[in-house]
C-alpha cells in the first residue's frame, strides 16, 4: 500500500458522468479535498464529459457553486481546482466525441502528462459503450499505461459479470483496470488488518472458540434520492451486499497474508469467499431476507415510501433492506454466522462490524446478585465515527458483586487528524497506480457466486415484498435468520 507522501506523477483525468450523482456527491468533493490538501499532483487535468450542454467556462462555474455549496470551498485552491478542468459535451455512444476527447487531451496545457485515468461514474448499462468507444477512438493505448476505473456493481449476476470483464479484456489490460468498491478506501476497514494482525491481544480471539457470531451493519439514513433508474433494477442486494459488506466480511475473515501486497491480500480474501457456504434454493428463506420501505419519519421528518419515490415502478418489489447469514466452512470459523444487513431509511447511520464473543461459564457468579453475565463484544464502527471498542465487564466499586461494562477505546481519531476519506485516498491510489485496496475479477466473480442463488430464488417471488417503516431499524422478521435465542441485532456502536 502506498503512503501517498511523495510526488504524484502527472496525469489526465476524464470523467465520464460529470454531470452526474455520483460524480456530485463523491468524486468532484473528493478531488477537491485533495487539492486542498496540496495531494493533487502539481500538472494534473481533468476532462468533464457530459451530455448536459456547458462550456469550459460554464462547466468551471458549475463546479464552484457546487463545492461552495457543499464543502464552503473558496479562495486559490478552488481556483486551482476549477482551472484544471476541460469540458467535453457529448454522447457515451458517439464515437466522434471521442475523437473531441482526444483534441482536448492532446491541448498544450501546463506540462506533459504521460497517462490518463478513464473514470466511469455513469450507470452499468452504459460501460460497454464507453469500454468500446475508448478502445476505438485509441484511447486504451498505450496499453498498460492509460488506466479504467469501473464503479459497482460490476454486473448484475455471476454472467453480466463474466461478460463485462471479457468486454474490458478484449480492450485493456488487467493492470490498467480498477475496479473501485469505495469502502475498501475507508479509514477503518483498513486498519482492521492492522487491528487483527498487529496485535498479539486480538488475534488469538479471533476464531470460532472465542467468537460467539459477527455481525456486519451498514444503516443508511437516506433514501434512493433521484437514483431510482439505477436502484430499481439493482435493489439492497446487488447495491450494497454482494460488493461493501461482502468486503467487508472477508477483511475480517481472511487468514494473515504473506504481504501487504496487491495480489497476497486479495488472494486470501477469495479464499474466504471460495470458503463461504453454498446456499441452497430450498434454505434462501432460512439464509436471506428482503424487505422495502414505506412511508415513515427520519430523524422527525416525515419521508415517502419507496413506491411513491420519482422514478420507481409502479408495485415494484425491489428490496431497499437485505439481512443474509453465511457460515463460512474453514477451521477458523466453522460453525460461526455472519450476519450481515444494510438497507436504506433506517433510524441512523450507521455502519459497523461487531463480533461478539461466547458468554463466559455464569457458575462463579451464580450466589451473586448477576444473573446472566452479557457477553463480550468487540466494535469496529464506520460511521457515523470512525472507532474501536471492546466492552468488558468490571465490578462496580462499593459493597456487593454489581458489575458494569466498561469500554476499552482504541479510536485513533484525535480531534485534528483529518485523515483522507475512502474516495480521497482510492483515487490517489488510482492516480499512482496502485491495485492493492482495488478488487480483482475473482474476489467479484465469488462474491456473486455467494449471493446469485438468493437473487435467482427472489426472481420467481415478484408479487410480494414485506415492508418496514422508514425510521425503523428495519423488519422484526429479519430475526428469523438468528441461529440462537439470544441473538438480537446491535443497534448501537
Ligand atoms: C454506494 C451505493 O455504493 O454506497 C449507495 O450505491 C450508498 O446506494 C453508498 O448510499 C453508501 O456509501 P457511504 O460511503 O455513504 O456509506
Amino acid at each position: 500500500m502506498i503512503d501517498h507522501e511523495g510526488d504524484l506523477p502527472p496525469c489526465n483525468f476524464v470523467i465520464f458522468g460529470a454531470t452526474g450523482n455520483l460524480a456530485a456527491l463523491k468524486l468532484l468533493p473528493a478531488l477537491y479535498r485533495l487539492e486542498l490538501a496540496g495531494r493533487l499532483p502539481e500538472v494534473l487535468n481533468f476532462v468533464a464529459f457530459g451530455r448536459r450542454d456547458y462550456d469550459d467556462a460554464g462547466w468551471r462555474a458549475y463546479v464552484s457553486d457546487l463545492l461552495v455549496e457543499k464543502l464552503q470551498a473558496g479562495g486559490e485552491a478552488l481556483a486551482r481546482f476549477v482551472a484544471r478542468f476541460d469540458y467535453v459535451r457529448g454522447d457515451q455512444d458517439d464515437p466522434v466525441a471521442y475523437e473531441r476527447i482526444k483534441q482536448t487531451l492532446a491541448k498544450p496545457k501546463l506540462g506533459v502528462c504521460s497517462h490518463v485515468v478513464f473514470y466511469l461514474a455513469i450507470k452499468p448499462d452504459d460501460f460497454p459503450a464507453v469500454i468500446k468507444n475508448l478502445d476505438k477512438a485509441g484511447l486504451s493505448r498505450p496499453r498498460g499505461l492509460h488506466r479504467i476505473v469501473v464503479e459497482k456493481p460490476f454486473g448484475t449476476d455471476i454472467e453480466s459479470a463474466r461478460v463485462l470483464n471479457e468486454l474490458l479484456h478484449r480492450h485493456f489490460e488487467e493492470k490498467q483496470i480498477f475496479r473501485i468498491d469505495h469502502y475498501m478506501g475507508k479509514e477503518t476497514v483498513q486498519n482492521l488488518m492492522v487491528f487483527r494482525f498487529a496485535n498479539t491481544l486480538i488475534e488469538p480471539l479471533w476464531n470460532r472458540n472465542y467468537i460467539d457470531h459477527v455481525q456486519i451493519t451498514v444503516a443508511e439514513g437516506v433514501g434512493i434520492g433521484s437514483r431510482a433508474d439505477y436502484y430499481d433494477k439493482a435493489g439492497a442486494m446487488r447495491d450494497m451486499l454482494q460488493n461493501h459488506l461482502m468486503q467487508l466480511l472477508t477483511l475480517v475473515a481472511m487468514e494473515p497474508p504473506a504481504a501487504l501486497e496487491a495480489d497476497a491480500i486479495r488472494d486470501e480474501k477469495v479464499k474466504v469467499l471460495r470458503c463461504i457456504r453454498p446456499i441452497s434454493q430450498r434454505s434462501v428463506h432460512a439464509h436471506a431476507y428482503r424487505a422495502q420501505y414505506k412511508a415513515g419519519a427520519v430523524g422527525g421528518v416525515l419521508v415517502p415510501g419507496y413506491q411513491d419515490e420519482p422514478g420507481v415502478e409502479a408495485n415494484s418489489v425491489t428490496e431497499t433492506y437485505v439481512a443474509a447469514k453465511f457460515y463460512i466452512d474453514n477451521w477458523r470459523w466453522r460453525g460461526v454466522p455472519f450476519y450481515l444487513r444494510t438497507g436504506k431509511r433506517l433510524k441512523e447511520p450507521m455502519s459497523m462490524v461487531a463480533l461478539r464473543l461466547r458468554h463466559p461459564p455464569q457458575q462463579l457468579f451464580r450466589e451473586t446478585p448477576l444473573e446472566t453475565l452479557e457477553p463480550n463484544w468487540i466494535v469496529l464502527s464506520i460511521q457515523p465515527n470512525e472507532c474501536m471498542h471492546m466492552e468488558l465487564h468490571a465490578k462496580q466499586p462499593g459493597l456487593g458483586m454489581n458489575t458494569h461494562m466498561v469500554r476499552l477505546n482504541a479510536s485513533y481519531r484525535g480531534a485534528d487528524d483529518h485523515p483522507l476519506d475512502a474516495y480521497e485516498a482510492l483515487l490517489l491510489d488510482v492516480i499512482e497506480g496502485d491495485h492493492t485496496l482495488f478488487i480483482r475479477f475473482d474476489e467479484v466473480e465469488w462474491a456473486w457466486r455467494v449471493v446469485d442463488p438468493i437473487l435467482k430464488y427472489w426472481t420467481q417471488e415478484r408479487d410480494y415484498i414485506q415492508t418496514y417503516p422508514a425510521g425503523s431499524w428495519g423488519p422484526p422478521e429479519a430475526n428469523r435468520l438468528f441461529d440462537a435465542e439470544d441473538t438480537e441485532w446491535r443497534n448501537k456502536i
